[in-house]
C-alpha cells in the first residue's frame, strides 16, 4: 500500500535531512577546516557558522587560485577610521568539491528583505539555507534575530516564506530553520505548526529553552511531539542537544523518530565522533590535530581561528600544550606539535598570510631570543599603556603583501589576516557586534 505521509519535495539542488547525522552550526568552531574534517570522519551534512545577513550582502565572491576554495570577502570599514589602512576579511569560505551536496549556509536575520538579498549571494554555492532562530546572545536577540524570532513568529514565518519563494524555488535548494524549545509543549507545538507550513524542507530542534545554559542537560520530553508535527506537514525533523557521537545519534533518532541528529560540542572537541564504533570510534587527539592542521594549511585558514580550535583539541596534559600557546605561525604550530613533514606547506601558507616574520621557533624548537623579545615587547607595551597588537599589525601592513589575488573591489594587495593570535571569526560574521560565541 502506498504511503500517505506527506512530504515537502526536496528541490533538485537541495538535500534531504532524513537519515543524516550532521555537524551543527558553530560560530568560530564551524569554519571550513572543521567542516571538512567532520565530513572526512563521516558527517553526512555540515552547517556553516551563523553569518549575519548584512555581512554577506555586500561581499565579493572570488575563487582562490591556490586551493580552489570560494571566498566571500569584504573590505572592513575599520570602524570608520580614515587613518587606518583598509583590511580585507574573508567572511565565508567554501570548498566546492569537498562540500558538494553537503553544505548548509546558516543565516542570522530579522528581515525578509535582507534575508533574501543575503541568501542570493551564496545560493549558487550552497545546498540549503538555514535561519538561526535559537541564538540567545544579546548581540543577536537585541537586533531581533536568533531566539528573539521565537517571540515574533509572524516575522519568522515571513522570513521563511520569502526565502522559500525567492531563493529556495528559483535556486532549487531547501530552506530550513533551527529553533529552541518554548516554555510549554503547547507553545512549541503552535510555533512548529506555523513554521512547517511555510514550505521549508527541514526543522532542527535544539532541545533546550532559550534561558538554558549549554551545560544544562537537553530536555527531550517535547521531542516526539515536535517530530510528529513536522512529519504531519512532510517536513524533516533534526534533533539537537547532547548528541555525542554517530552511534548515539542513530540510537536517539530511532528512539524519538527524528529524521536526523545534529552534533555541536562533541564535534568541536573531537570531530572523529562522526566515526562509528565499528569504524574504530574516536581517534587519538594527535591524529585529529594533524588532520585538522593539514586542512587549515590547505585552505589558508586564519591562524587565530586555527589556534583557537587547536587549543581545544590538543590534550591539555601533553607537554606540547603549554608550548603551543607561544605559536605565532603555522610553522610554529607544526614544529611545536612535531609534525615536521607539514613544515614546507606551513611555510607557504605563512607567506600567504604574512606570518613568516612572526615565527618564534627554529628547527630546534622555541628560539630563546623570541621568548625574550616577546616578554620585552609585552613589558614595554604595558609600560607605554598600549597593547602589543597594534604594533604587530602595523608591521604586517608594511609587509610585502600576500600572494592573494585582489578582490573585485580592486584594493591592491590587502593586508590579509590581521592578527595571528586573535580570533575574529565571530566579528567577521557579525560585524560591529560582540565577538562572543553564539549558542
Ligand atoms: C562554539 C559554539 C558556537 C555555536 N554557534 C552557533 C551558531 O552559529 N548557530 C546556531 O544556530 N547555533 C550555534 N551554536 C549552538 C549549537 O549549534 C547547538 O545548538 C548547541 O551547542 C547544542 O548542541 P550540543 O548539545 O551538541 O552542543 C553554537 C554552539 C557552540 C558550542
Amino acid at each position: 500500500m502506498a504511503s500517505t505521509t506527506p512530504r515537502v519535495p526536496i528541490p533538485a539542488n537541495g538535500v534531504d535531512y532524513r537519515g543524516k547525522v550532521v555537524l551543527a552550526p558553530m560560530v568560530r568552531s564551524g569554519e571550513l577546516p572543521s567542516r571538512l574534517l567532520a565530513l572526512k570522519y563521516g558527517a553526512d551534512l555540515v552547517w556553516g557558522p551563523e553569518t549575519i545577513d548584512r555581512a554577506i550582502m555586500g561581499a565579493a565572491r572570488r575563487v582562490n587560485p591556490r586551493n580552489n576554495t570560494i571566498e566571500f570577502t569584504r573590505i572592513s570599514s575599520n570602524g570608520g577610521r580614515e587613518d587606518q589602512p583598509k583590511k580585507e576579511n574573508v567572511i565565508y569560505r567554501i570548498d566546492p568539491e569537498g562540500e558538494k551536496g553537503k553544505l548548509i549556509f546558516q543565516m542570522g536575520t530579522a528581515s525578509p528583505e535582507y534575508a533574501v538579498q543575503a541568501a542570493k549571494v551564496v545560493a549558487p554555492d550552497v545546498f540549503g539555507i538555514d535561519v538561526n532562530s535559537g541564538c540567545p546572545k544579546p548581540f543577536s536577540t537585541s537586533g531581533g534575530m536568533g531566539a528573539a524570532l521565537l517571540r515574533t513568529p509572524d516575522k519568522l514565518v515571513s522570513i521563511l516564506e520569502a526565502l522559500v519563494r525567492e531563493v529556495g524555488n528559483p535556486y532549487q535548494i531547501g530552506i530550513s530553520v533551527k529553533i529552541r524549545l518554548l516554555e510549554t509543549p503547547e507553545m512549541t507545538e503552535s510555533l512548529v505548526k506555523r513554521l512547517v507550513a511555510t514550505g521549508i524542507t527541514g526543522l532542527t530542534i535544539h532541545c533546550r529553552t532559550t534561558p538554558m545554559r549549554p551545560r544544562e542537560r537537553a530536555i527531550r520530553e517535547q521531542l516526539r511531539m515536535i517530530v510528529d508535527t513536522c512529519h504531519n506537514a512532510g517536513v524533516a525533523c533534526v534533533m539537537n542537544g547532547d548528541v555525542t557521537s554517530r552511534d548515539n545519534a542513530l540510537a536517539l533518532m530511532e528512539e524519538y523518530g527524528a529524521d536526523g541528529a545534529m552534533i555541536a560540542t562533541s564535534a568541536e572537541q573531537n570531530p572523529s565522533c562522526f566515526r562509528t564504533n565499528a569504524e574504530g570510534g574516536l581517534l587519538p587527539w594527535r591524529d585529529v590535530v594533524r588532520d585538522y592542521l593539514e586542512q587549515c594549511i590547505r585552505v589558508e585558514n586564519r591562524f587565530g581561528n586555527t589556534k583557537y580550535l587547536l587549543n581545544m583539541m590538543v590534550n591539555a596534559k601533553d607537554k606540547a600544550f603549554k608550548e603551543f600557546n607561544k605559536a605565532k605561525s603555522y610553522v610554529d604550530a607544526c614544529r611545536i606539535l612535531q609534525y615536521g613533514d607539514l613544515v614546507p606547506a606551513a611555510k607557504e601558507v605563512d607567506q600567504v598570510l604574512l606570518l613568516e616574520d612572526r615565527s618564534v621557533t627554529n628547527e630546534d624548537g622555541i628560539r630563546p631570543s623570541a621568548v625574550q623579545n616577546a616578554k620585552a615587547n609585552n613589558e614595554s607595551a604595558k609600560a607605554a599603556g598600549r597593547s602589543t597588537k597594534h604594533k604587530k599589525q602595523a608591521s604586517v601592513q608594511k609587509g610585502p603583501g600576500p600572494i592573494r589575488t585582489n578582490s573585485r573591489t580592486g584594493v591592491p594587495n590587502p593586508p590579509s589576516e590581521p592578527e595571528a593570535d586573535v580570533d575574529l571569526s565571530a566579528s567577521t560574521s557579525v560585524p560591529q557586534q560582540s565577538p562572543a560565541v553564539a549558542v
